[in-house]
């Protein structure tokens, strides 16, 4: 299904939103869950497409999963009989996160299993998990050189390996360690720069042993198998991925004022809320819990005259998923926004690199598309110009990115297809308008 959706120029926004629940701990909780023996009990667990397809794909597996209320989800692990054959292919639909991650999981069993996603996803590269679990022993075909539809056949019999993934990634280091779950030995995975450490959090909290130590500016992590998971409870903190788009849409719109509560604050996530302040805007991090492991935290965001900035490319890895709307925020900064050295952009949801600069140009700002990054020219904090249709090419996050720069836009600003928003953010639009913004389908 298509929906074609536009924002237009609102005024400030206020009130208090608490953001959904976060997709990568979500994905995990799931599969976790089915691969544990016991009863996993999830709170606050994302009802996203993307979410949804993991469960349906660990269902196929055999573990049992169910809802019964809003976020609070059930799942009966497969425990020592371990993961089952499937019937049919097991359809990953849009999420790279759920396909990658499950490869890893079903591989350490004996199964033989086809896996298939949506347009979008079967353009996306698999060799990235295809070769480690190959050298741990998984034979795979995949159909399309490298990318989905994926034949995994497996014995259960993997040999641990130790692997130097040559892309920062956190999908390929969660993908060899659930496949070290069932190998005998140890483990490792060497990260020249540390990814997301979801994973090892829960692998530990399901009574894994997971080391991880520091390593020439990255890190070594470590997993000795075979370990028979243990259910747990999962509490899933808000997604810091989607509160960037309410908190960018007020720090862009004039007057604004809101606070998006319930916001994990894990380091390894915060590079977006660190280059916003590096740029001037007005963000104050208060009320610091615990909850499901993780650290949450309540961002007071007011509207914001911001400066453009050059960003680490050391900081890429917290921020992977926040690039588009960050240039969104470049372009109402005074002066330019460097963001070099984020190639991985290019084999996202959709190649994210050309896709957001093209929702810039196709709008009015000044944006130009750099080998291995962007450069966006701000106007100082002036509305843009608008009028454009962007195409999102199946990819949620850039449709959410040109619906907040319509925000400040004078003409409307339109995407091909909003649908793909609820992989990620299901709520977006109702959350949106709450704080007073513009948007209609
Ligand atoms: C994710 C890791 C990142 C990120 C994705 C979620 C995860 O991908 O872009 O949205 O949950 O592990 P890469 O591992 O490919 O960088």
């Amino acid at each position: 299904m298509t929906q074609k959706t536009s924002s237009v120029a609102s005024s400030n926004l206020s009130g208090t939103v608490r953001a959904p629940g976060d997709k990568s701990i979500s994905h995990r909780a799931l599969i976790l869950g089915a691969m544990a023996e016991g009863t996993t009990r999830i709170s606050g667990l994302l009802e996203g497409a993307d979410i949804m397809s993991t469960a349906g794909a660990m269902k196929a597996f055999g573990a049992k999963i169910k809802r019964s209320g809003d976020g609070i989800w059930e799942v009966i692990g497969c425990g020592e009989a371990g993961l089952q054959n499937p019937q049919g292919d097991v359809d990953c639909g849009n999420a790279g996160t759920g396909v990658r991650l499950i490869m890893g999981a079903a591989a350490g069993y004996p199964i033989k299993a086809r896996f298939t996603g949506d347009a979008s996803l079967s353009s996306r590269p698999m060799n990235r998990i295809l070769t480690p679990l190959k050298e741990m022993g998984i034979h795979s075909k995949a159909e399309r050189g490298g990318r989905l539809p994926v034949t995994l056949t497996s014995d259960g019999q993997l040999s641990p390996i130790s692997y130097a993934p040559p892309q920062a990634s956190a999908q390929v280091k969660s993908a060899i360690l659930l496949a070290g779950i069932n190998t005998t030995g140890l483990t490792e995975v060497v990260e020249a720069t540390p990814t997301r450490d979801h994973t090892e959090n829960m692998l530990r909290a399901f009574g894994a042993e997971v080391t991880s130590r520091p390593e020439k500016g990255g890190q070594r992590i470590s997993l000795t198998g075979p370990v028979q998971l243990k259910a747990a409870q999962v509490n899933v903190p808000g997604d810091p991925s989607s509160a960037a788009f309410p908190i960018v849409a007020a720090l862009i719109t004039p007057g604004s004022d809101i606070i998006v509560e319930n916001v994990m604050m894990n380091p390894t996530r915060t590079g977006l809320f660190e280059c916003l302040t590096d740029m001037g805007g007005f963000l104050r991090t208060d009320n610091f819990r615990k909850s499901g492991g993780e650290v949450i935290a309540d961002i007071h965001v007011k509207y914001s005259r911001l400066r453009g900035i050059t960003v680490p490319p050391e900081r890429a890895a917290s921020m992977i998923d926040e690039y588009p709307i960050l240039a969104v925020a470049a372009a109402f900064a005074q002066g330019v926004t460097i963001m070099d050295d984020i190639s991985e952009l290019r084999v996202k949801e959709s190649d994210r690199i050309a896709a957001t600069i093209a929702l810039l140009t196709a709008n009015g700002v000044d944006a130009e598309e750099l080998e291995n990054g962007m450069k966006v020219r701000g106007n100082g904090g002036a509305t843009v110009a608008g009028g454009g249709v962007v195409a999102t090419h199946h990819d949620h996050r850039i449709a959410m990115s040109a619906l907040i720069l319509g925000l400040q836009s004078e003409t409307a600003i339109s995407v091909d297809n909003a649908s793909m928003i609820a992989t990620s953010f299901p709520t977006f639009f109702d959350l949106m308008r709450n704080l007073g913004a513009e948007i209609n389908a």
